[in-house]
């Protein structure tokens, strides 16, 4: 059998990957999978069995086992108890505890399983932190997508408020942003063969045009 096709794209926070991971896979009639949104489930199934969040890792990876990868559309989409729970894992109680699921060595384990089951069958686009290194080192494309942390910053308040932050709202998220980088900078590295795309003052169509163009160079045929 053929090997599935794997582009890899991974970066900080609020750099831009899931959206643009998932606008690639459409494009390219690929599937779509967010590896951060498996931490991000874990999480919440953890929080659910245990609202106080005194997990160990034994606990997390018993209550993740409610968790599943569903089709989509174009994108993997993990299902809590057989439900989307989209809002649910994005919320401020996921977010503020996934980086410290994440580091999980048990944890991790799952989540790379998961993604690699998932790419040995499709051709996929997997975006997260540790893709091309670790958990995908032979997909054929791999970028890191970087971007200044006020740009970051600006980006994620226009998503959340649906309107430019002022000062004061962009300085806050600078620093959450900032904290955010720093917790989860041991497993935010590129690969050394991943193709660097600073994306600071680049349009999100302009990401996407360029990962399409190296994933037809690579041999892509969507
Ligand atoms: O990209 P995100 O904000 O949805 O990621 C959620 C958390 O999971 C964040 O703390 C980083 C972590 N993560 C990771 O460690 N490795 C990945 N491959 C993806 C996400």
């Amino acid at each position: 059998m053929k090997q599935p096709f794997a582009i890899t794209i991974d970066g900080p926070a609020a750099s831009g990957k899931t959206s643009t991971a998932f606008q690639v896979a459409e494009a390219l009639g690929f599937h779509h999978v967010d590896s951060g949104a498996l931490y991000r489930a874990a999480t919440a199934a953890a929080l659910r069995a245990d609202p106080s969040a005194r997990w160990d890792e034994i606990a997390v990876l018993e209550a993740a086992r409610i968790v599943e990868m569903e089709a989509r559309k174009a994108s993997f989409c993990p299902l809590l108890d057989g439900v989307d729970s989209e809002e649910e894992i994005r919320g401020e109680a996921v977010t503020s505890r996934v980086s410290i699921v994440a580091k999980m060595s048990g944890v991790r384990d799952w989540v790379n399983a998961q993604v690699r089951h998932l790419a040995d069958l499709h051709d996929v686009v997997v975006d997260g932190r540790d893709i091309g290194t670790v958990v995908l080192p032979n997909a054929r494309v791999k970028v890191f997508l970087l971007a200044d942390v006020r740009e970051r910053a600006r980006r994620r308040l226009l998503q959340r408020l649906g309107r430019e932050g002022n000062d004061a709202e962009l300085d806050e998220e600078v620093a959450k942003l900032a904290k955010r980088d720093a917790l989860d900078a041991v497993q935010t590295v590129p690969a050394p063969d991943a193709v660097m795309l600073d994306t600071t003052d680049m349009s999100q169509a302009e990401q996407v045009r360029q990962i399409i163009d190296l994933a037809r160079a690579a041999g892509a045929s969507g």
